[in-house]
């Protein structure tokens, strides 16, 4: 599917996001894991959460759903009968395996072009020192082969920083005897430690350390969502690039691990306003302000902060190719393994729009020029780039053709519903 995306007058209005898609996956599999009952509220309905929906059903799990409420009824997992699918998700595939690797199971888990091409040997390394057999094409790609076992805790310190592996032996710990110290230099999302103390089990932060206990039993727990971070930072975006545009966005998530684009937006001169502040299920949100406050500047972004705004970066990129001067992003490697090579596909696609960007290794050079113009680009089937580009179409003189726009499915399928609501027409 192609989308065409026309300069706008502004962004104004009061929207709310969907529901957030780390927590969406998280609550599946807690519910699916816990004894008792299991309501989720907001639950996010895209591609990648029902990819786990799906995978979890295939392992006894008893769900439920009625609109955006899910209901899972506390059951023992089995052995599947089949392949697992997880699609184009690697959140699915990584922290399914860190439960699956911790049963008596056989399965295979396998996944799209894209997943298949994506690096597990990330997870397949500490769940065989916890004493799994697991198995991947090349040492290192899906489909993987798990034979699990009742593994044994480990201490690990994450070579990557990752919430997807951090939270694949927190759950397969959950299942191990003994506990896991695991180390991270610097904190990924911390979505999974806050819901396995919600569905009351063990874990503890002390610094860089989490401490997970071994052999857990978990209580069902009704879960709110917060509006999703990531899919509301398009339209934050949005609106600090498009003149006179003011924004209101409530129920959003709020979590310190996943706002780190507040920071680079302030940092580049941007301003918001929080209010109604609150915490449900361990999860804080609020309501967001916004307002267009005239042209950013450039900034410096480090590897230290990249954990905090890993999927954001797209878009850090769009907002930096039409900001004054010079924005450098560098440890951003992670972005060349994730739906697609985020660093090659945003660098590729934002030159066609005119934006003058360098693609380094690790990240990006990017000095903003004064406007960019309309093209046909491409998404790369990559939810986060197709969204990005978008919002770079907002801006760009004439007509933005988005190839391959469908993935936005992945992640946000009201995307351009809700872009075209909060749009003033020129
Ligand atoms: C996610 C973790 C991040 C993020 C992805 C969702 C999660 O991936 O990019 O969109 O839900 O744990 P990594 O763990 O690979 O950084």
């Amino acid at each position: 599917m192609e989308r065409r995306i026309r300069k706008v007058k502004k962004i104004q209005g009061e929207i709310e996001v969907p529901g957030d898609k780390s927590i969406s996956h998280r609550s599946l599999i807690f519910g699916s894991i816990s004894e008792g009952e299991t309501v989720i509220h907001n639950f996010l309905k895209s591609r990648d959460c029902l990819s786990t929906l799906e995978c979890l059903k295939k392992l006894g799990a008893e769900i439920e759903m009625k609109d955006d409420v899910v209901r899972i009824s506390g059951k023992e997992l089995k052995e599947p009968e089949d392949i697992l699918d997880c699609g184009n998700s690697g959140t699915t595939m990584r922290l399914l395996s860190g439960i699956i690797a911790s049963h008596p199971f056989y399965t295979v888990l396998t996944g799209d072009a894209s997943l298949r091409s994506r690096p597990m040997k990330r997870i397949i390394e500490p769940l065989t020192l916890m004493g799994a057999k697991v198995y991947g094409r090349k040492g290192n790609y899906p489909p993987l082969t798990i034979i699990g076992n009742k593994l044994k805790g480990i201490n690990y310190k994450l070579p990557v920083a990752s919430a997807q592996v951090k939270s694949c032996i927190i759950l397969s710990t959950i299942f191990s005897e003994g506990g896991s110290i695991i180390e991270e230099e610097v904190i990924s999302r911390d979505h999974t430690e806050r819901m396995l103390e919600y569905f009351e089990g063990e874990i503890k932060r002390e610094g860089k350390r989490i401490y997970v206990k071994g052999n857990q039993k978990l209580k069902g727990k009704e879960v709110f969502i917060p509006g999703d971070f990531s899919s509301a930072s398009y339209f934050i975006g949005a609106t600090l690039i498009v003149e006179n545009s003011s924004l209101i966005i409530k129920n959003l998530g709020l979590n310190p691990t996943r706002t780190g684009f507040l920071d680079v937006i302030k940092r580049m001169g941007g301003e918001f306003k929080i209010s109604e502040y609150k915490e449900l299920n361990g999860e804080p949100s609020g309501t967001l302000e916004i307002s267009y406050c005239g042209k950013l500047k450039g900034i410096e972004i480090e590897k230290k902060e990249i954990p905090k705004i890993i999927d954001e970066i797209p878009l850090i990129a769009v907002i930096a190719s039409i900001s004054d001067g010079k924005t450098v992003i560098s440890g951003a490697e992670e972005l060349r393994v994730k739906e697609t090579d985020r660093i090659k596909a945003m660098t590729t696609e934002l030159k066609k729009m005119g934006a003058c960007i360098e693609e380094k290794e690790d990240g990006f050079v990017i000095y903003g020029v004064e406007k960019l113009k309309g093209a046909k680009v491409n998404s790369w089937n990559d939810h986060r780039v197709a969204m990005s580009l978008s919002v770079a179409g907002l801006v760009a003189e004439g007509e933005t053709i988005i190839e391959n726009a469908e993935c936005v499915d992945i992640s946000f399928p009201e995307f351009f519903n809700l872009l075209e609501k909060v749009s003033v027409n020129i």
